[in-house]
């Protein structure tokens, strides 16, 4: 028992230490920002319309996706290991889409036909915003692999 925990310790710190260290897998997937339309005025706090096409390049039941608001042209270099904006100006959330006709699961809930602007006063009219959706792919073949992400964005501009 004991020549057994001596033994896994080191194997368990090791695995860890890689964990850390895993790189985000950028894929060259992605779905489609159906709405808002490129050039779509963007109004502080105001609702703008929102709809995203997964690509699915994974075929999995549900694709989760996150929802941003940057201020400059959104790069997938400034994804975190988690496929997180550290970057975005605003984080919309992270919602769930059912493929194949699956119903919500719950309790990250599909993606709303609207989302609300945060405040942008700061900024000047005619200011280029972008909307960037993070799609997420866990299923990808032959298993057990890390998740990849793949982004796409639209640019609006402020009224
Ligand atoms: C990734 O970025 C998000 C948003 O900026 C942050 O909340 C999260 O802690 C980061 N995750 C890691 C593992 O760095």
């Amino acid at each position: 028992m004991r020549f057994t925990v001596s033994l896994l310790a080191p194997l368990l710190g090791a695995a860890f230490a890689a964990a850390a260290n895993v790189p985000r897998v950028i894929s060259q997937n992605h779905g489609t920002i159906a709405a808002p339309a490129t050039g779509a005025v963007a109004t502080s706090g105001g609702s703008f319309p929102f709809s995203y096409l997964d690509s699915n390049w994974c075929e999995g039941g549900y694709t989760p996706i996150t929802v941003w608001l940057l201020d400059h042209a959104p790069t997938t270099a400034s994804l975190n290991s988690t496929g997180q904006f550290t970057d975005a100006k605003y984080y919309f959330g992270p919602f769930l889409i059912g493929n194949f006709g699956l119903p919500p699961i719950g309790p990250t809930l599909p993606p709303p036909s609207t989302l609300t602007m945060p405040d942008l006063s700061g900024y000047p009219s005619g200011s280029a915003m972008y909307v960037a959706v993070v799609e997420t792919a866990n299923n990808c073949p032959p298993g057990n692999q890390p998740a990849q992400y793949g982004m796409t964005s639209t640019q609006m501009v402020t009224a």
